[in-house]
C-alpha cells in the first residue's frame, strides 16, 4: 500500500472514532516530531506495537478487503517486562469490507459491536492443530448464551452485542450494507499478530509499503522504520 493511502485512511479512521465518541490515547494524534520528543519514554508502545494498524491483507482495494484498527493495550507471552495477559483493540469495519477468514491458535477474543451499523461474522469450524477447516456443527457463545452453528453460518451483531471466538472458530467479518460502518471492539488474551493468525485462504496480515510521500500518523508496524528508539526490540 502507498504511504499516501495509509495517511488518508488513518485520518478517516481517526475521524470515525471521534464521531463515534470513542476517545483514543494522546499518542493516537502524534506525528513524527511528537514521537521524537517522547521516544525515550515510549518503549512499551514501541515494543508492544500499540497504536494504529491498517491492512488490505495483501489486496489492492482496502475498501473491499481490509481493516483499520487501533491497539489500545497488550502484553507479551512469557515476558516479565510486559506481563499483561490481556489486550484490547478498537476497529472500524466498513460496509462489505471483508476481513478474510482466519483463526488464532492461542488468542481467545470477544468481538463487540460498540456502535454504528451491524457486524456480520461468518463462522467456520477450525481444527487449529491441523490448520484446516472441518465439517460439522460447533458450539459458540453469543451475548453470553450458547448457540450451535454449522460451517458458514452468520452471526449478526447489533450495537451492544458480542461473540466469544475461540481457536476452533475461524471467522470472516464485514459490516452489513445499508447500516453504515461499525465501531467494533476486541477484548482478548494477549495478542501477537506476527505469529497467531492463521488465514485459511493464505492472505498476509501486513502489506508491503511504498513510500511515495512523508508519513502522517504512523502505523505501529512502522515505528521502527522512522524512529531509531523503536528498533532495539526488533
Ligand atoms: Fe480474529
Amino acid at each position: 500500500m502507498k504511504r499516501s493511502e495509509i495517511n488518508a485512511r488513518l485520518l478517516e479512521g481517526a475521524k470515525f472514532f471521534e464521531a463515534m465518541h470513542f476517545l483514543l490515547p494522546p499518542f493516537a494524534a502524534y506525528r513524527l516530531p511528537q514521537w521524537r520528543e517522547v521516544a525515550d519514554r515510549a518503549q512499551e508502545i514501541f515494543d508492544l506495537q500499540l497504536g494504529w494498524d491498517l491492512t488490505a491483507f495483501g489486496g489492492d482495494d482496502f475498501y473491499k478487503q481490509g481493516l483499520l484498527l487501533f491497539t489500545l493495550r497488550n502484553g507479551r507471552v512469557g515476558s516479565a517486562q510486559y506481563p499483561k495477559p490481556y489486550a484490547e483493540k478498537i476497529m472500524m469495519v466498513r460496509e462489505n469490507q471483508i476481513t478474510p477468514r482466519h483463526f488464532h491458535w492461542h488468542k481467545r477474543e470477544d468481538i463487540i459491536n460498540r456502535g454504528g451499523g451491524k457486524l456480520v461474522i461468518e463462522l467456520y469450524h477450525a481444527d487449529p492443530e491441523h490448520n484446516t477447516l472441518v465439517e460439522g456443527s460447533f458450539p459458540i457463545h453469543v451475548n453470553g448464551m450458547p448457540r450451535t452453528l454449522d460451517p458458514g453460518d452468520k452471526v449478526i451483531l447489533a450495537p451492544g452485542e458480542s461473540v466469544c471466538l475461540e481457536p476452533i472458530h475461524a471467522h470472516l467479518f464485514y459490516a452489513e450494507p445499508g447500516f453504515g460502518p461499525v465501531l467494533a471492539g476486541e477484548v482478548s488474551a494477549v495478542n501477537d499478530d506476527n505469529t497467531d493468525n492463521c488465514f485459511i485462504d493464505g492472505v498476509p496480515r501486513f502489506d508491503p509499503v511504498e513510500e511515495d510521500v512523508e508519513p502522517d500518523l504512523i502505523p505501529a508496524a512502522d515505528y521502527a522504520r522512522f524512529l531509531p528508539e523503536a528498533r532495539h526490540d526488533a
